[in-house]
């Protein structure tokens, strides 16, 4: 559907390129492509499984969409710097956002943002969960979106947005799971951009 190694001279031919990590069996991919409307973005969506890949293959048919079986570590080296309108991240593994593995995954989002044009975005859907089965507190959720969002202003983003759950049209197997447990596990997400060069 989308040849690894020509992946960018496939998708040249559109306006606007829109990259989901980790879609998993593609329901919020799809959910996005219905909503945006626009044939004219290419959605590239990257998922390491091939059983999870096959079901969004099952689900995603259209002339801009681009699916690869692949690590996305390797898929966004493919492209060049400042190329990316949009790259989308729902529900990282945690070895992508823990605290305690932060040495393991601060490169991935320094290459988002190598990737993404002047003034592209960074959608970040995570959770906070309370291993005890407890509700998250208060203090724990605001601590831990300060810890959040300083670490992504330290890589380099400027903060457009941020707030408790999902968008609302976003809909996946694992956002509507921990939706439905939403005391002991607590949603954020980030709208980031990658500003442009300062003038002095
Ligand atoms: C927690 S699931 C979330 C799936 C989907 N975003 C959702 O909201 O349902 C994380 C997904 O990322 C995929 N994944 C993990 N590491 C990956 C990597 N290095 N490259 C590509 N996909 C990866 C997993 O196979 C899994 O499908």
């Amino acid at each position: 559907m989308c040849p690894k190694n020509s992946i960018v001279s496939t998708i040249s031919t559109f306006d606007k390129v829109v990259v989901e990590l980790g879609i998993g069996d593609g329901q919020l991919l799809n959910k996005i492509i219905e909503y945006e409307k626009s044939p004219n973005t290419c959605y590239v969506g990257i998922e390491i499984d091939p059983n999870q890949i096959q079901k969004a293959r099952d689900k995603l048919r259209g002339e801009n969409v681009c699916l690869i079986n692949e690590s996305f570590e390797k898929v966004l080296s493919y492209f060049p710097d400042n190329y990316v309108d949009q790259v989308i991240f729902v529900l990282p593994p945690p070895s992508y956002i823990d605290k305690s593995m932060e040495s393991e995954w601060i490169l991935l989002y320094q290459n988002i943002l190598k990737k993404l044009k002047e003034k592209g975005i960074f959608t970040i859907v995570t959770e906070i969960i309370n291993d005890l089965l407890e509700p998250v507190s208060d203090e724990d959720f605001r601590s831990w979106k300060d810890w959040l969002i300083s670490k992504f202003v330290t890589i380099g983003f400027k903060i457009n947005d941020i707030f408790e759950d999902s968008p609302n049209y976003y809909s996946s197997h694992f956002l509507e799971q921990f939706r439905g447990d939403h005391l002991r596990i607590k949603l954020i997400t980030l709208i980031l951009e990658k500003a442009g060069p300062r003038i002095k």
